[in-house]
C-alpha cells in the first residue's frame, strides 16, 4: 500500500507539474484528490489495515495530500502569473505610436454665411424661427396681398402641389411673416431662414431650389430709416466697415414702400468692373414696409403698429462673401471646391 501511495505521489506530481492551463490542472485535482480520485480510493481500503499499520499508513497518506495540495497551489499561481503575462503582452499598447489623423468634414460656405448672419441678428435680439417648405398658398400669396391673378402664382413660376393650387412648395420665406404675425404679438422680430422653390433654369445664377433669409420687425413708430439702419449694420458686419448701401424703389405687393437694396461693389467700390458687371452696386435683397393689408390680415393694427420686411438670398451672400462665381458650385458639393472654405 504504501508502494502505491508513492506511486500516486510521483504520478500526480509529475502530471500537475505537465499541465498546461487552469482547466488541465483541475482535471488533475479531481483525478487525484477528488470524491472518486484516486487517493481517497486508497485512504477508503484504510479500513482493512491492520490497527499497527494504520496510522503509519495514515501518515503516508496525509503527506502525499499535502504534497499534492501544495504542487496544485504552486502550479496554479504560476499557470495564472503565465496567463496574464500573456494576456498583457497581447494586448500591450503601443501609446507613442502616432494615431490616425480624424479627417474633419468641412462646413458648407453657405452654413457659413448664414451662421453668420443669424449670429448678427441675434445679436440685434431677433428669434429665429424655421417654417414649413411644403405651403398654403393662402400663406404663401394671398395673405402676403398678392392677387389672384398675380403673375408670380402662374403655373410657370411655381410647383403645385395639389390640383386645386391650394398646397405649393413656397417660393419664398415672406409666408413666414404670417406665420409670425399670426404666433406673436408686437413687439416682432423674427429672423426665417429656408429653403423656396422656383420653376428656374440651373445656370450660373440660378437654381429651382434655393435659400432666402426672411427678417421681419414690428412694433410702434418703426420707420424705413430702422430697415435702412439694421441691413446697414448687416452689411458693414459682413463686408466690413466700409461697405455701402443703397435703396433702390422696387415692388412687392406685401410691402408699401418697397425697395430693393443693393451693396457697392466691394471690387471696384462703384467705378464698375466685372463682378458688379460694369453696374458699380451688387442687388442684396428685397425689402419695404410691411404693407397695412398684411397687418391686418394677422390681427394687429396698422395704426398702431407699423413693421419692415426683408428677404435675403442666401447664396448670393455666400457667394459675394467668398468670392464664389457660380452658383452651381454651391449644391454640387464637390469636395475640392468645398474644402476650401
Ligand atoms: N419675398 C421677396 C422675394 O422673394 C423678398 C422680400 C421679402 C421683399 C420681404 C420684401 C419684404 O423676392
Amino acid at each position: 500500500m504504501k508502494e502505491q501511495l508513492e506511486q500516486i505521489r510521483l504520478q500526480a506530481l509529475a502530471a500537475m507539474d505537465g499541465a498546461n492551463d487552469a482547466a488541465e490542472l483541475d482535471a488533475l485535482r479531481v483525478k487525484f484528490l477528488g470524491k472518486k480520485g484516486e487517493l481517497t480510493a486508497m485512504l477508503k481500503q484504510m479500513g482493512k489495515l491492520s490497527p499497527e499499520e494504520r496510522p503509519i499508513m495514515g501518515q503516508v497518506a496525509n503527506s502525499v495530500r499535502a504534497d499534492l495540495e501544495a504542487k496544485l497551489e504552486e502550479r496554479k499561481s504560476a499557470l495564472d502569473a503565465a496567463a496574464m503575462d500573456a494576456k498583457l503582452k497581447a494586448e500591450k499598447l503601443d501609446v507613442t505610436i502616432p494615431g490616425n489623423p480624424v479627417k474633419l468634414g468641412y462646413k458648407h460656405p453657405m452654413n457659413k454665411a448664414l451662421d453668420e448672419a443669424v449670429e448678427i441678428f441675434i445679436n440685434m435680439g431677433f428669434t429665429i424661427l424655421e417654417g414649413p417648405e411644403i405651403e398654403l398658398a393662402d400663406y404663401n400669396f394671398t395673405r402676403l396681398n398678392t392677387e389672384e391673378n398675380h403673375p408670380a402664382r402662374d403655373h410657370s413660376d411655381t410647383f403645385y402641389i395639389t390640383e386645386d393650387d391650394s398646397v405649393l412648395l413656397r417660393t419664398q420665406t415672406s409666408p413666414m411673416q404670417i406665420r409670425a404675425m399670426d404666433e406673436m404679438k408686437p413687439p416682432i422680430r423674427v429672423l426665417a431662414p429656408g429653403r423656396v422653390f422656383r420653376k428656374d433654369e440651373v445656370d450660373a445664377t440660378h437654381s429651382p431650389m434655393f435659400h432666402q433669409i426672411e427678417g421681419l420687425v414690428v412694433d410702434e413708430g418703426i420707420t424705413m430709416a430702422d430697415l435702412k439702419g439694421t441691413l446697414e449694420l448687416l452689411v458693414k458686419k459682413l463686408y466690413g466697415e466700409d461697405s455701402v448701401i443703397r435703396l433702390r424703389p422696387h415692388h412687392f405687393p406685401f410691402t408699401e414702400p418697397s425697395c430693393e437694396v443693393d451693396i457697392q461693389c466691394f471690387k471696384c467700390h462703384g467705378e464698375g468692373c466685372s463682378t458688379c458687371k460694369g453696374e458699380g452696386w451688387i442687388e442684396l435683397l428685397g425689402a419695404g414696409m410691411v404693407h397695412p393689408k398684411v397687418l391686418e390680415g394677422c390681427g394687429i393694427d396698422p395704426d398702431k403698429y407699423s413693421g419692415f420686411a426683408f428677404g435675403i438670398g442666401l447664396e448670393r451672400m455666400a457667394m459675394r462673401r467668398f468670392q464664389i462665381s457660380d452658383l452651381r458650385l454651391i449644391f454640387e458639393n464637390d469636395i475640392r471646391f468645398l474644402s476650401q472654405f
